[in-house]
This record gives structure tokens, sequence and C-alpha cells, in this order.
């Protein structure tokens, strides 16, 4: 088959700058990162893609109208970066916007896609952060994500194109057909629990918006942070989460079929961020190959629970269903699972046995209902199998 055509098959997975590092980036990080990537087992995990965000290059373009990247930041240049990380097996992304100026006022390429499309493919990047600052009031948004696909797409490098207007002017209407292959469908995550609730009770209704060649993005993870970015407004010292929200956080976006892209220092992660981050089923739910948004079941008695009280059911590949029981409230849950709202009524005779995906142990097989107790701002994830 074309491999080409399979760009964008599955969520991207891998690391970007952004949320811990912002403006203060340089090449020695970013191949720290991607020994890490090989030493700790992020690559084998399945992260791949090393996304330089936001601030890489010089405030102008050369006299021909090229980007320049800093080089103070990356002495040995671009090209020579994504060299090395092509060397790892792992793959190389960067950022533009679809504005005049990114959005921390670096060139954008506004009236210049396909000469940086050029750029890029001559760089050998693999993968392209298009983001929504400057953006001429006059133009229409969908044309600009139409124009950087159609430049990307024919540029002699098959680069990712993953695009970034927050969910702003419809974008669910229209980004599938744009051509590209992820779009952010929120605003700016924060290293908190009320942006990470927020961010998904946004996009609770929008689950049939996603699926192979074109997933929803809700922005990178936050997993790991600990309040560590030198941004204020992503996080600094007052952010941060408990481990049990950042477990929350992972299963919900790996749930509901978004990109995992890491935001944390890996060089410091601990264990319990590399046990979350690393986690093999829920990455198997994540990435299974028929890319299946999830359907969300209010539990019973519907009067007794808040909106944040939900399970969210994936459809698996092999006909296994995954299960997430989520309480995003602040007190503890029983969530009941009735097995008629999966489509399994008694009278089929099957039962479902079902696995602990965060516990890596079976909880045994269940007829009718299972109502497990979950605590305060926590979840379960299982997958389940029918069986007689
Ligand atoms: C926007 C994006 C962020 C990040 C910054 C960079 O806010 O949504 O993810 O790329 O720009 O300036």
């Amino acid at each position: 088959m074309d491999s080409h055509k399979l760009l964008g098959l599955r969520p991207a997975m891998g690391w970007n700058s952004w949320n811990t590092f912002t403006w203060d980036i340089n090449e020695q990080l970013i191949r720290d990162v991607a020994d890490r990537f090989v030493s700790e087992g992020y690559k084998d995990a399945g992260y791949e893609y090393i996304v330089i965000d936001d601030c890489w290059s010089l405030k102008e373009r050369d006299s021909e109208g090229n980007l320049v990247h800093d080089p103070i930041k990356f002495p040995s240049g671009i090209r020579a970066l994504a060299d090395y990380i092509h060397e790892k097996g792992l793959k190389f992304g960067m950022y533009s916007c679809v504005g005049t100026h990114t959005c921390a006022g670096f060139p954008g390429s506004f009236e210049h896609e396909f000469q940086d499309a050029q750029l890029l493919a001559e760089w050998g990047v693999d993968y392209l952060k298009y983001d929504y600052c400057f953006k001429p009031r006059s133009m229409s948004g969908e044309l600009l994500y139409k124009r950087m696909s159609l430049a990307l797409k024919n540029c002699g490098r098959d680069i990712l194109f993953s695009a970034c207007n927050w969910g702003e002017d419809n974008v669910y209407q229209w980004i599938r057909e744009s051509g590209a292959h992820m779009y952010r469908s929120t605003g700016d995550i924060q290293d908190n629990w009320d942006s990470i609730k927020s961010l998904t009770l946004s996009q609770l209704d929008k689950t049939c918006y996603t699926g192979s060649f074109c997933h929803n993005d809700m922005d990178m993870l936050v997993v790991g942070m600990y309040g560590g970015s030198n941004d204020g407004f992503i996080g600094s010292k007052i952010g941060g989460c408990s481990d049990n929200e950042y477990k929350t956080h992972f299963a919900l976006w790996c749930m509901m079929g978004s990109p995992l892209m890491i935001g944390c220092d890996i060089r410091n992660a601990n264990d319990v961020t590399k046990d979350i981050l690393l986690n093999p089923e829920l990455i198997k739910i994540n990435q299974d190959v028929e890319g299946r948004g999830a359907y969300r079941i209010k539990p019973e008695p519907q009067w007794f629970h808040s909106d944040d009280v939900f399970m969210l059911v994936k459809v698996l590949t092999d006909g296994d269903l995954a299960i997430g029981f989520f309480n995003l409230s602040d007190t503890q849950r029983e969530i009941s699972l009735q097995f008629w709202d999966l489509g399994l009524p008694y009278a089929s005779g099957f039962s479902l046995e079902l696995y602990d995906c965060w516990e890596y142990k079976e909880l045994g097989k269940f007829k009718e209902r299972f109502a497990p107790t979950v605590p305060a701002r926590d979840c379960l994830v299982v997958r389940a199998k029918l069986v007689k």
C-alpha cells in the first residue's frame, strides 16, 4: 500500500516543547528529549514525534523571504537536528501559524505557505503544528488551512498536518475536508484540574467528529508537570495536579482518541509519570486502528449524578469494548453500568469479562451490570470481552 496515504491513521504520539519550556528552547534540549525517548521506553511505547513549538525562528525572514532559525538556540541548524532525531528512528515536528505572526510574535506563514512547506521539506520536517494567531480578519481560517494542507501535500515529503485553531469557527464542520490530520478543538490547556475538566466537558458532545486521518486534539498532556512550566498561564508554581488527576487526564485523552503529545520535562519524569504515560493498555485503546470516537453513557440514577460523572465506551477493532468510568466530581461515587446500555441484553446469555487497565488485573465475569465505586477526580478503565 502507498505508505504516505497512512499519515494520521492513528492519533499522533510524541512530545511538544511548549507546555514546559515555551520560549526557552534550544537544540540540546531537543536532542536530550530524543535520547530519553529511546532510553526510557517512550519510543517503544509508540511515542514518535518530537515537536518544537513557537519561538524557534528569528523575528524577520531573510531577503528571499525564507524563515530563519534562531542561531543562538539552534547553532547546528534545523537540518542537523532533524537528522539527529531521524537517526534514532523518531520523527521531527515544527510550528508555524496561519497568520502574519505566530502567537509569540515570530513570522507566520500567511502568503508564504508554499515557500514554507518547501523549506520544511528540505529541513526534513515530518509534522507541522499550524496555529491561528494574527489571522487577517478578512481571510477565512478554513481557506488558510486548505492552503497549507495543499502546500504540505505537494512539498515532496510526508508531513503530518496538525491544525491548531482552538475549536473556533465551527472547525468540526470543515477540518476533515481541509486535509488536516488532527485539529485542536480547545483553548490552551493549563496544568490544573479545572482546565482538564473543562476541556473534557467541552468535547463530550463532539465525540462523533474524531476518527482516523483527522483526530480531535484536546491539547498537549500536562501529565507530570506538577506546576513546572516557565509560563504563568500554563502552570507556573501555582499550577499542578495530583497523581490521580494526571491519571484521569491521560485516561480521558486515551478514551476520547486525542493525540498524545507529552508536555512535561521527560528528563526529570518521576516513576508515577512514566507509569501513566507508558501504560500499554491505555495506549492500545487510544491507538486502536478503527479510530472510533467514544460514546457517553450517563449512569443511573440520573437525578443523583451531575454531568461530571459518566462512562465512555469505545468500540475496539477486535470486538472488545474499552469502558472508562469517570468521576470528575469532588466526592466518591458509585457508577453503575447496565449492560443493556452497551447493546448487550441479559437474554443473550453473554457476560462481560473485565480487565482493569490501570491495575493490570482481571476483575472477573459480570452479567447484566457492573457498578464500581470511583473516588473523587479518579477513574477506572476496563477492557471488556464478551464471553459465554
Ligand atoms: C497557541 C497554541 C499553543 C502554543 C502557543 C505558542 O496559544 O494554542 O498550543 O502553540 O500558541 O505561542
